[in-house]
């Protein structure tokens, strides 16, 4: 029970690595909202947690628009009391080479993966700077530290969260609030569906993988979990970048 009787907000865990977190959160403790564009994939996460005994609460919010993240915390401390963990986990990728890359390509990465996590900082802070404590975790990805094919947007965002990660540290680490991030490597979930749909693609990322093997959302949340709880109360500004090793062979 690492997060008993902690209030957790987790952003896009109607599937995937969100999902994964939501899930162990309530498993060790937590009261957990769980938070997607997607209602009925949220709705299915909170049913689970509910039946092993959990507390959650779904919710229909698009990260990017400020008024539903502003109404989802209000709601939420109406519920359960106050917010100690938020995790920015929403986020979407698409394929785009950068020459025929749009003004509105971008615009819609930013912002979800980048304005999405800042609005939601934005949402819950005032109730973590009162209470001058509070865990925040963004999921980033080894796509902030390497570029990709067709993955220029989703780069910068990524890159831009990572750096966010780090600016935010160091202004809130008076409040005695912790803000870091995980960043997934190559990890099997709906937003990878199509990319691993070809086993040759995966074999061809399997042999540039130390560990041998993609990722699976249920290796991601121990790490985002860590960073969560009072273990890791004298880390802040810090990236783990769960991979495999991959950025290790670069
Ligand atoms: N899968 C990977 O290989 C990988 C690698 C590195 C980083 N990541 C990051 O991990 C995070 C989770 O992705 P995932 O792989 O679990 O994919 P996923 O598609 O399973 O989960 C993402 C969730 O975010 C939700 N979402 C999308 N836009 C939203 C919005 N505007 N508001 C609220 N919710 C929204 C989706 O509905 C979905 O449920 C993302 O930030 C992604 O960039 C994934």
């Amino acid at each position: 029970m690492r997060l008993k009787d902690k209030v957790a907000i987790v952003t896009g865990a109607g599937s995937g690595i969100g999902a994964a977190a939501a899930v162990l959160f309530a498993k060790e403790g937590a009261k957990v909202s769980v938070l997607d564009i997607n209602l009925k994939g949220a709705e299915e996460v909170v049913n689970q947690i509910k039946k092993s005994g959990g507390q959650a609460l779904a919710f229909k919010v698009d990260v990017s628009k400020e008024d539903q993240v502003d109404k989802m915390v209000a709601d939420t401390v109406k519920e359960f009391g106050t917010i100690d963990i938020l995790v920015n986990n929403a986020g979407i990728n698409e394929f785009v080479p950068f020459p025929v890359l749009q003004v509105e390509d971008v615009k819609k990465v930013m912002n979800v993966n980048f304005m999405g996590a800042f609005l939601c900082v934005k949402g819950v802070l005032p109730i973590m700077t009162e209470k001058m404590s509070g865990k925040i975790i963004n999921v980033t990805s080894i796509m902030s530290m390497i570029g990709g094919k067709g993955q220029s947007a989703y780069n910068a965002s990524k890159g831009a969260l990572k750096m966010l990660t780090q600016g935010m540290a160091v202004d809130l680490a008076s409040y005695n609030i912790n803000v870091n991030a995980v960043g997934p490597g190559m990890t099997r979930t709906g937003l990878t569906k199509n990319l691993f749909a070809n086993e040759d693609r995966v074999k061809w990322f399997e042999a540039k993988i130390p560990l041998g093997r993609l990722g699976v959302p249920e290796d991601m949340a121990p790490a985002i979990l860590f960073l969560a709880s009072g273990e890791s109360s004298y880390i802040t500004g810090e990236t783990i970048f769960v991979d495999g090793g991959m950025l290790a062979t670069r």
